[in-house]
């Protein structure tokens, strides 16, 4: 893709429909702006690391849409996506009498999106928001679909709403400053879209990783392309989970479990959802779902972005017990019995349940000795 040149991508979802613009220097374009609702004001909520990075650019290509735009920036970290950094925005609307006319724009990764989102979902019982992630994360999933939550000591974003933003801004520009970290934790969400829906997407990654690795901004945009056009495909089936869309959490049951049992922030979300995947494909695998030679293609690939292949040791003394223990608190579990997103042949997913003693012997296999 050519970086340079926009590309949108559409979310059909009747009135709450909405564009992705996908391009490098997106974020300082006023024009993007122009036809959102006219508002009194705007608020960019983002964090402590990306303010001064990238707040004032958006803040000047705000000004001509709107006459007053105040910044919040939050504490950095996934420890912080709590009730009370949330209300740290709520602090900031009210002190500057905001109406429910005015816009938020989350300028961020997912912390700060979803935070923004459900923030946006709430204050005088809504307002509009756009995304500008700056993540390759946020960028390929956590912007786009309206999912939005804060975390709970005992589980992950298992409080928030469905609310969809009114545009999404892709700047590919912001990710050359991405850590390299963060920008192989965003892949394992780009490598998640291959498993379970478009084979020839997976070929694709493992033929550009390197690229990708290498902040090639033109293989960049592709990814971020067509993992919003995979989700925009789902969601526009299915917008608030009622089934299908449980498929873009491959990975995560395992890596949900992984963030709050070590604590959050310890691993990335991306990372953890990386350990997440493998250990969901070798229980399809032991299902007789799929052959060994396909988790081995995912595990090598997964390797090759930088990410782990293996759990890490919730507990000395009962590991699997934890991790069992942890699954339960999943917005996927129904009475009690966790249910997991699994790959039935290459390409395709399905949302079920597996037998305790199967996903105990995944866990054990597929956790690190240490
Ligand atoms: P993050 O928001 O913590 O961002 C990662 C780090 O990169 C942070 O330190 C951030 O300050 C920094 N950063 C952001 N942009 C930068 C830039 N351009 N240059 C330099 N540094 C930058 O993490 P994330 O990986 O973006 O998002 C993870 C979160 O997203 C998790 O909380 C996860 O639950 C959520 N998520 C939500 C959805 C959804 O559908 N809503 C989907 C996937 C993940
Ligand atoms: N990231 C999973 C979803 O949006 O449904």
């Amino acid at each position: 893709m050519n970086a340079s040149f926009p590309e949108i991508v559409a979310i059909n979802l009747a009135e709450r429909s909405y564009d992705i613009v996908i391009a490098a220097g997106a974020l300082e374009n006023a024009e993007h702006y122009r036809a959102l609702p006219a508002a009194a004001a705007a608020l960019i909520v983002t964090n402590t690391t990306v303010a001064p990075l990238y707040a004032a650019r958006l803040r000047q290509a705000l000004l001509p849409q709107f006459p007053e735009v105040h910044v919040v920036a939050l504490p950095d970290g996934e420890q912080h996506k709590t009730w009370q950094t949330l209300n740290l925005v709520f602090d900031e609307l009210l002190g500057h009498a905001c109406d429910r006319k005015t816009v938020l724009f989350a300028l961020g990764g997912g912390v700060v999106g979803d935070m923004t989102g459900f923030a946006a979902a709430s204050y005088m019982r809504g307002v509009p928001f756009v995304q500008v992630p700056t993540t390759l994360l946020a960028q390929v999933d956590s912007s786009v679909g309206g999912k939005t939550a804060i975390n709970h000591p005992m589980g992950k974003n298992m409080i928030g709403a469905f609310y969809q933003p009114v545009k999404v801004i892709c700047d590919l520009d912001t990710l050359r400053t991405l850590p390299p970290r963060e920008l192989s934790a965003g892949l394992a969400e780009v490598i998640k879209y291959g498993p379970i829906a478009d084979l020839d997407f997976l070929a694709w990654i493992e033929a550009n990783v390197e690229a990708l690795l290498a902040y090639d901004l033109g293989a960049l945009g592709h990814a971020v392309k067509r993992s919003c056009e995979i989700k925009s495909w789902v969601v526009g089936q299915d917008e608030r989970e009622a089934g299908l869309r449980a498929i873009l959490n491959f990975g995560h049951t395992f890596g949900h479990a992984i963030e709050a049992g070590l604590g959050y922030g310890e691993w990335l979300h991306g990372e953890a959802v990386a350990a997440g995947m493998v250990m969901a494909a070798q229980l399809s695998q032991r299902l007789g779902m799929i052959d060994q030679t396909f988790v081995d293609r995912l595990a090598a690939l997964i390797r090759r972005a930088g990410l782990p292949v293996a759990g890490p040791r919730l507990s000395e003394t009962d590991n699997a017990g934890r991790y069992m223990e942890l699954m339960r608190v999943d917005k996927k579990s129904e009475g009690g019995e966790i249910k997991f997103v699994l790959i039935d042949g290459p390409g395709r997913a399905v949302v079920r349940g597996a037998p305790e003693a199967l996903v105990r012997e995944v866990i054990d296999a597929c956790c690190l000795r240490v």
